[in-house]
């Protein structure tokens, strides 16, 4: 059977879902016949994308939700917006994420990126489990192989991708996890051919400290740029094999997926 029957009829809420990443992983989840709420702060690219896939995958499948991950109003809302259209929520995907290392913006990397995950995280923690209303489910916190790896371009982006890591891991062994049957894994991925990374690669000084375009160039190079359908199959991996919990799921051109576990079982 294809693994991917699992997600028939599954709702997933996809932050982030109007462009890039996440827009490719609500694709793929429509591809596999569940219903997807995208919310994301950019409503122009949002209802775009929104009309889209309503063309491709139907209008009762698909719905667009403005939501800035930094407001606590808006991110509630929009739980209580995918609930109350399609009945439930089983999936989130906490994908929003911005980079920004300069002295203006690196506090809103931190904002969006570490405040903005945790908030969707806690969300999805409440709206899943079962004694709020839940069904358990399974939660995809997108992190960064550059919160494993040290990076010297972009500490402050590197550093709120490890606490994502940390974050979900912390939720893992949590018993309101296990109590509702909440699946939590991390993706961790390399440079992936999004708006955000050809900003970088087109040069985007605000991305990195010292701005050293050479040095950026040669790291995507050595490293390799996946497509956003090469990042999307290893979502749906994760989300259809009911074995697969509190895990990183790096993934790299280069190198490919490689699944290794969050805890440390040796302290
Ligand atoms: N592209 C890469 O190379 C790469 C690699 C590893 C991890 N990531 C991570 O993947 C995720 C998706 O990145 P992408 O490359 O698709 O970026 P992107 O800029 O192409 O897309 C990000 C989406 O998030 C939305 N967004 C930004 N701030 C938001 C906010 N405050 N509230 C709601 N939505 C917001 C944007 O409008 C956009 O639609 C991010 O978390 C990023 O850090 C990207």
């Amino acid at each position: 059977m294809d693994r991917r029957m699992h997600l028939v009829g599954k709702v997933a809420l996809v932050t982030g879902g109007a462009s890039g990443m996440g827009c490719g992983f609500a694709e793929a989840l429509l591809k596999a016949a569940a219903k997807v709420c995208i919310a994301d702060i950019n409503v122009e690219t949002g209802v775009a994308t929104e009309s889209d896939l309503r063309q491709q995958y139907g209008h009762e499948n698909v719905m667009f939700s403005k939501c800035n991950i930094t407001s606590a109003t808006e991110f509630e809302a929009v739980f209580k917006r995918t609930k109350e259209a399609f009945g439930g929520i089983d999936i989130v995907v906490n994908n929003a994420g911005i980079g920004g290392e300069t002295d203006e913006n690196w506090e809103q990397t931190v904002d969006v990126n570490m405040k903005g995950t945790l908030r969707g995280l806690r969300l999805a923690m409440y709206y899943l489990s079962v004694e709020h209303g839940g069904r358990g489910g399974c939660i995809v916190n997108v992190a960064s192989m550059t919160g494993l790896n040290p990076n010297p371009l972009s500490p402050v982006y590197g550093c709120t991708k490890a606490g994502i890591i940390h974050a979900t891991r912390c939720y893992v062994v949590s018993e309101a996890a296990k109590k509702s049957n909440i699946r939590l894994n991390v993706l961790c991925p390399a440079f992936v051919d999004t708006p955000m990374f050809r900003r970088l690669a087109a040069g985007d000084a605000t991305q990195t400290i010292g701005g050293d375009q050479t040095a950026v160039t040669a790291f995507i190079e050595r490293i390799g740029v996946l497509s956003t359908e090469e990042v999307s199959v290893a979502l749906i991996d994760i989300l259809t094999d009911e074995t697969r919990n509190g895990l990183i799921l790096r993934c790299a051109k280069k190198t490919g997926n490689v699944y290794s576990t969050l805890t440390v079982q040796d302290v």
